[in-house]
C-alpha cells in the first residue's frame, strides 16, 4: 500500500508502506518531515499527529480512549479528523491513505 503524506510545504510524499507497520513508522522510514514520534509510537507523547484526509476517515477504526485523551494534547488544533498516527496501522485496505502533517508537533 502506499501512503500520501501531504507536508507543510503544500508538496506531497508518497511512501511505500508494509503491511502492520504504523502510518509513523512509515513516515520515519520514508524520511517525511514533520512526524516527530518522540515515544517511538507507544502512545505516549501526541507528537506524531496528522489530519487524515476525509476520504479515509470512516475506514480507520475510532481512537481508543488512550489515544482519545492524547489528542486533547495535540500541539496543533485538534480536528475531527486528527489521529494520531503512530495508532494507524496500514491494512491493504488503507492503500492510498492522504494524511496531512500539521504546522507543529510541540
Ligand atoms: Fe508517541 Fe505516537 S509516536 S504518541
Amino acid at each position: 500500500p502506499t501512503i500520501h503524506y501531504i507536508l507543510k510545504d503544500g508538496t506531497t510524499r508518497a511512501v511505500d508502506a508494509k503491511i502492520g507497520a504504523s502510518v509513523m513508522e512509515t513516515a520515519i522510514r520514508g524520511n517525511v518531515r514533520g512526524i516527530d514520534a518522540e515515544c517511538g509510537g507507544c502512545c505516549s507523547c501526541a507528537t506524531c499527529h496528522v489530519y487524515v484526509d476525509d476520504a479515509f476517515l470512516e475506514l480507520l477504526p475510532p481512537p481508543d480512549d488512550m489515544e482519545s485523551a492524547l489528542l486533547d494534547a495535540v500541539a496543533s488544533e485538534r480536528q475531527p479528523s486528527s489521529r494520531l498516527s503512530c495508532q494507524l496501522n496500514v491494512s491493504a485496505a488503507l492503500d492510498g491513505l492522504t494524511v496531512r502533517v500539521p504546522d507543529t508537533q510541540v
